[in-house]
């Protein structure tokens, strides 16, 4: 392999070149969401796109890195904020960093065993995600909600602990502002 350059639009989130796309709508997140009545609803209504993922494949080796960029639309799901699906890596012990690029989110990360945590993430702010944190991020603004990451190309997703359980907490809007709640179907899925 040799050296290379991308094109990382930071306005818009795009990488040129981009050889790995990913849509997510509502319809690939049923049960993510606390209320189900209104997942329904929306995915009748259109199945609205929640966020767009461009990464730059290269080998899916030990020792390589993938970078990548996330698209969050501003909205909600009744009154949860749009959000990833979140994931633990397949590969436990593999770490990640994101940088916000626009807009103003939140990153939610947890442990197996119950740690949880959750930073306002904006223009400018780099999150470091350990190894073992599973992890998530949220739109909780008006305009698209973007940021930038890179993690190692071994590492893979697990998105399976995070699709039975959920996070600990849920972000939700109250009184026009973000606010954590716990989960009220944690665990229950
Ligand atoms: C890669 C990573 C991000 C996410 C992306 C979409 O390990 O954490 O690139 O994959 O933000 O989120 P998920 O994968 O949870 O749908
Ligand atoms: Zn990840």
């Amino acid at each position: 392999m040799w050296p290379f350059a991308l094109a990382l639009d930071l306005q818009r989130g795009g990488l040129e070149p981009c050889n790995n796309i990913t849509k997510r709508h509502l319809s690939d997140m049923r049960g993510m969401y606390i209320d189900e009545v209104a997942t329904e609803e929306a995915i009748a209504q259109g199945d609205p796109l929640l966020y767009e993922v461009n990464q730059y494949d290269v080998p899916f080796e030990t020792g390589q890195l993938l970078v990548v960029t996330t698209i969050i639309q501003p909205g909600r799901v009744g009154d949860e904020y749009y959000m990833t699906k979140g994931h633990f890596h397949e590969r436990e012990d593999r770490a990640e960093v994101y940088v916000g690029l626009r807009g103003q989110g939140y990153l939610l990360a947890e442990t197996a065993g119950g740690e949880f945590e959750a930073l306002p993430v904006e223009p400018g702010t780099l999150t470091y995600i350990p190894p073992y944190w599973a992890h998530r991020m949220a739109n909780v603004g008006q305009e698209e909600f973007i940021f930038f990451g890179v993690y190692p190309a071994d590492a893979g997703h697990n998105y399976g602990d995070i699709e039975k359980r959920g996070f600990a907490k849920v972000l939700v809007e109250r009184d026009g502002q973000p606010t954590l709640l716990p989960n009220p179907r944690y665990g229950v899925r």
